[in-house]
């Protein structure tokens, strides 16, 4: 109290000061030093900085709006410009942020994200069918006023390196302030299954589904089986490991090159950039406003050339694939889209599916995993195994997949399920995929 006091006694000095100096032509040099105190006083920081300069009286005076560090960002406007801005962004419209099952809600809610981020696990402890999308302060939460320095991470709900669910949460990986923000949602999706029901027993049992990650490389030419189940699939938001030239499988003595151009930037100097009320892009829409690109790039488009040749490529993996019946190929009926998935080589409980027509059943698929409780309506996680005889017959291959197959075909998935179409790391991109398609077509007998 006693301090406050001075504070606005010294205040009350230095505006006489400065009505002093005012009349005078040029007043002496203010006393440095002692008035710093005034930094205390907390709601008025700002005066505390001009009185130690002592020289500019009249700043002093304007020093008086104690709210100009929240008014940085706390205008009406402001936040109605942001929330403009944010209703162009698929976070907000996107189809799929509501889902709200255990092993999505950390991504596709904001009470999900909440969840993991503070309390440090991996999936959300149970279904949250009222869980909402993600909305501003998903992203935002004050960590304190003190607004010199770092701003924005003082505005952000989280910047802690991630524990990739891909790593299955071992080990943690920095991808820089900002971006560990939205890696924590940006990256390698991790189990959506952790049992299946045994029809024998009637029981539900532990089963691994990602027995493959991580994917640490020690012979390509080790013998693997692809089973019913099981998954090396990446889902949409690989992004952050494209970006780092990190997690693609890399053959054994193969180099490869992981930083490019941009590997400095944050993943918001691209999809925050200057917003353009025209094309509707940049600021807090997320998407990229190309616009501001072209500057530097000299008015060159570097974006399309980039993804006509990394695209072109992940085709020719994916017929090369087709062809080793490490793939096989499907065409959309109605819209001719083409797309590749793994044939597996074994049923779900490993044995080897034939290569000829048979009238043996073979566990050929698991089924239910996303069954909804009519009286709780949350979802029960029962796989059941099908039993059947085997269509596929002819598309297997009939052999376990060596270790380098298995790895061509995560990084078709890796770039597959990228969006970016290499645009996040052009170089890195390439030599996985090339490095595949060399190593699949000198390797992969078939
Ligand atoms: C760098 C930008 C920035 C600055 C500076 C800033 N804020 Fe914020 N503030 C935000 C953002 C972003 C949010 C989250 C938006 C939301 O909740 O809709 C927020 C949220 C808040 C909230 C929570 C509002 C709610 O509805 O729960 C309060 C309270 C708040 N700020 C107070 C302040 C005060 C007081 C100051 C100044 C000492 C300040 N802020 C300075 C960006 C800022
Ligand atoms: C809480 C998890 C989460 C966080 C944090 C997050 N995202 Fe997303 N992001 C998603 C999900 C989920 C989608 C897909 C939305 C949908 O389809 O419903 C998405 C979609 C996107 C898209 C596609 C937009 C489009 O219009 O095509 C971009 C770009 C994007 N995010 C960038 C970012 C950036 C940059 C950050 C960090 C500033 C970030 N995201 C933070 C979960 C997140
Ligand atoms: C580790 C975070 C993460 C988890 C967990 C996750 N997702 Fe996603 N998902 C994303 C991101 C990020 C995108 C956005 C890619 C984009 O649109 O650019 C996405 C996109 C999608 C899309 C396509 C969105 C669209 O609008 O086209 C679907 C469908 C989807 N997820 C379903 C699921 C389901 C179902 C689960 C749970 C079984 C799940 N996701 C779990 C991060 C995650
Ligand atoms: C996907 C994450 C994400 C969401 C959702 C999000 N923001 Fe932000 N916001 C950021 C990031 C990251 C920054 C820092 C950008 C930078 O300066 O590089 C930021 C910066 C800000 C700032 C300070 C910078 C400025 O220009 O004033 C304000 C204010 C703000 N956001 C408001 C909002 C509001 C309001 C919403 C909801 C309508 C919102 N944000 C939703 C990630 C998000
Ligand atoms: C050098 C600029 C740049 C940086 C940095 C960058 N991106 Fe991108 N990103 C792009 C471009 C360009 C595209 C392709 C957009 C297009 O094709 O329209 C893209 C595409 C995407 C997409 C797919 C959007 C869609 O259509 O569904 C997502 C999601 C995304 N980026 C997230 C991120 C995340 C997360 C980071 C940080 C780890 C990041 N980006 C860093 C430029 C960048
Ligand atoms: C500050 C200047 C600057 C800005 C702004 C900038 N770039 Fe670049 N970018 C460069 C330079 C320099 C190179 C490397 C030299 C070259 O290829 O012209 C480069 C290269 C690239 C490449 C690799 C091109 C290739 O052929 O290998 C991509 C992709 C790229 N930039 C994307 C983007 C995107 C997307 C944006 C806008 C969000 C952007 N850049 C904005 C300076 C910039």
């Amino acid at each position: 109290m006693k301090k406050n006091l001075f504070a606005i006694g010294i205040g009350i000095l230095l505006i006489g000061a400065s009505i002093i100096s005012s009349c005078s032509k040029e007043g002496p040099m203010g006393p440095a030093g002692p008035t710093g105190t005034n930094g205390t006083n907390g709601t008025n920081g700002a005066n505390g900085v001009n009185g130690i300069n002592g020289v500019n009286g009249t700043n002093g005076l304007d020093g008086k709006d104690a709210n100009s560090s929240c008014l940085a960002c706390h205008t009406v406007a402001n936040f109605d410009t942001k929330i403009a801005e944010y209703h162009l962004s698929k976070h907000y419209f996107g189809t799929s942020s509501s889902r709200f099952t255990k092993f999505c809600a950390r991504c596709h809610t904001h009470e999900g994200f909440k969840q993991i981020t503070t309390s440090g696990t991996f999936v959300a402890t149970n279904d949250m069918p009222a869980a909402t999308r993600i909305n501003c302060k998903t992203c935002h939460e004050h960590k304190g006023f003190d607004f010199t320095g770092d701003t924005v991470s003082q505005i952000l709900s989280t910047n802690s390196p991630i524990y990739l669910n891909y790593n299955k949460n071992l080990t943690s990986t920095d991808f820089g302030t900002i971006n560990n923000l939205c890696v924590t949602c940006h990256q390698i999706r991790g189990a959506t299954s952790l049992t299946y029901f045994d029809a024998t027993t009637s029981k539900n049992v532990a089963f691994d589904q990602l027995p493959y990650f991580p994917f640490t490389n020690t012979d390509d030419n080790a013998t693997v089986k692809y089973q019913v189940g099981r998954s090396f699939s990446v889902h949409d938001g690989n992004q952050s490991n494209l970006f780092a030239g990190i997690n693609g499988y890399e053959y054994a003595g193969k180099v490869y090159t992981r930083t490019w151009k941009h590997s400095d930037a944050a993943c918001t100097d691209c999809h925050m950039n200057k917003f353009d009320p025209i094309s509707n892009t940049g600021g807090h829409s997320l998407i990229v406003n190309k616009g501001e690109c072209t500057t530097c790039h000299s008015g060159a488009d570097k974006i399309t050339p980039i993804q006509t040749l990394i695209d072109a490529k992940r085709i020719e993996l994916g017929e090369l694939l087709t062809s080793k019946k490490i793939f096989k190929k499907s065409v959309n009926a109605t819209t001719g889209a083409v797309s590749y998935s793994a044939e597996p080589t074994h049923d779900f409980f490993g044995v080897l599916f034939p290569t000829t027509q048979s009238t043996d059943t073979y566990a050929t698929a698991l089924v239910s995993a996303n069954t909804v409780d009519p009286k709780t309506g949350l979802v029960l996680y029962t796989n059941t195994v099908t039993i059947a005889v085997d269509a596929d017959y002819a598309k297997r291959i009939g052999r376990e997949w060596k270790y380098g197959e298995l790895g061509a075909a995560y990084n078709y998935g890796y770039i597959n399920s990228e969006l970016s179409k290499g645009v996040h790391n052009p170089t890195y991109a390439l030599q996985i995929l090339q490095n595949s398609i060399d190593w699949v077509t000198a390797n992969s007998g078939k």
